[in-house]
């Protein structure tokens, strides 16, 4: 069969290699993740950072996470201290991103943390993510691969539809298992969630034995990339709505809700895991179906649940 995306890219050890020389280069090549797709480059390339930003269109204010395979690699750029050694015990790899001190000596390019002392690190959990950031002696600074304020790429196929020809290597990876942009903990200075994602509050104050705060209002310097609209598929979204008029897309979640044209279901059983792992792709779906409007149901605020509904509030500001 002939590839019409001849930007797609199977796993293989022979495309992995070509990812590690594209990446050697300073260029920018699009990595399946557990969470969602990411963007990546060599963190500490000045010429790598700068080409992601502006692929995205992303303000340069707004920091990127840093990828990592390994403890021994990251302690280069950060340090680290007991609350994250017992989060990283339990979650690493995994969906789940730490705010921890920049090291001064660290060769990470400032551009990518927004010139702050602070830097964001994750260990995916994606087999691939994990097996290309093995092969390179850089880490990868790595956001989610769609523009600026618009919805996640959870398969090879969206990023095509975020970026076009724009990105001439995509890994394929399949479906990101988890469907949500990871969990993002800030450690320095006191405990706070400033995004939430599968891994939750309780999850993470289990393990740390204590009380951890989620940020109400959004400050600088905790989450710069919070402040604005964000997640979205361009489309007016109304929220905790019952009904929806035939011409609305009508985002609905478990059973009790008929099958329709316009209606869309996160998840039949009503099971939250799987309405996270849809949101991103029904959004996308709406979008290229041209509806106008979008209602949503409440959605149950627990679980995966509370990262549901930050999203779609994000979705919905104006
Ligand atoms: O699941 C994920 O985390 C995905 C995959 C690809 O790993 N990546 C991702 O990156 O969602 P991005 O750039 O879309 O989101 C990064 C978030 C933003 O909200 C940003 O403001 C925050 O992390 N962030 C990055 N560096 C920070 C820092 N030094 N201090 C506070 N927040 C930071
Ligand atoms: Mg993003």
């Amino acid at each position: 069969m002939k590839n019409i995306y001849p930007n797609i890219y199977q796993n293989s050890p022979k495309n992995l290699n070509k990812a590690k020389n594209f990446l050697k280069k300073n260029m920018i090549i699009a990595v399946p993740t557990e969470t969602v797709y990411g963007l990546a480059g060599n963190a500490y390339s000045y010429n790598a950072i700068k080409k992601i930003y502006s692929l995205k269109k992303r303000p340069k204010k707004n920091p990127l996470i840093i990828h990592y395979d390994n403890l021994k690699k990251l302690k280069k750029d950060a340090y680290i201290n007991d609350d994250f050694l017992k989060l990283y015990k339990k979650f690493c790899p995994g969906p789940l991103t730490f705010i921890l001190k920049k090291r001064k000596d660290s060769k990470i390019s400032s551009l990518a943390n927004a010139n702050l002392n602070t830097l964001a690190v994750r260990f995916p959990g994606h087999r691939i993510a994990k097996k290309l950031l093995k092969k390179l002696s850089f880490p990868l600074a790595m956001p989610s691969a769609n523009m600026s304020s618009a919805l996640s790429p959870i398969n090879a196929l969206d990023v095509i539809d975020e970026f076009g020809k724009n990105i001439n290597f995509i890994i394929d990876g399949g479906k990101s298992k988890i469907g949500l942009e990871s969990t993002v903990i800030n450690l320095v200075k006191d405990i706070r969630i400033t995004r939430p994602g599968a891994i939750n509050k309780k999850d993470l104050s289990k393990v740390l034995g204590k009380k951890i705060s989620t940020i109400k209002k959004v400050s600088k310097i905790y989450s710069p990339g919070m402040l604005k609209k964000h997640y979205s598929p361009g489309i007016p979204i109304a929220l905790n709505c019952k009904t929806a008029g035939n011409k609305d897309a009508f985002i609905v979640f478990g059973k009790k809700y008929k099958r329709g044209k316009n209606i869309f279901n996160l998840s039949y059983k009503g099971n939250l895991k799987e309405a996270g792992k849809n949101l991103y792709k029904t959004m996308r779906k709406i979008k290229n179906l041209n509806f106008k409007k979008i209602r949503v149901v409440k959605i149950p605020n627990k679980d995966i649940g509370i990262a549901i509904n930050d999203r779609l509030i994000k979705a919905s500001n104006k």
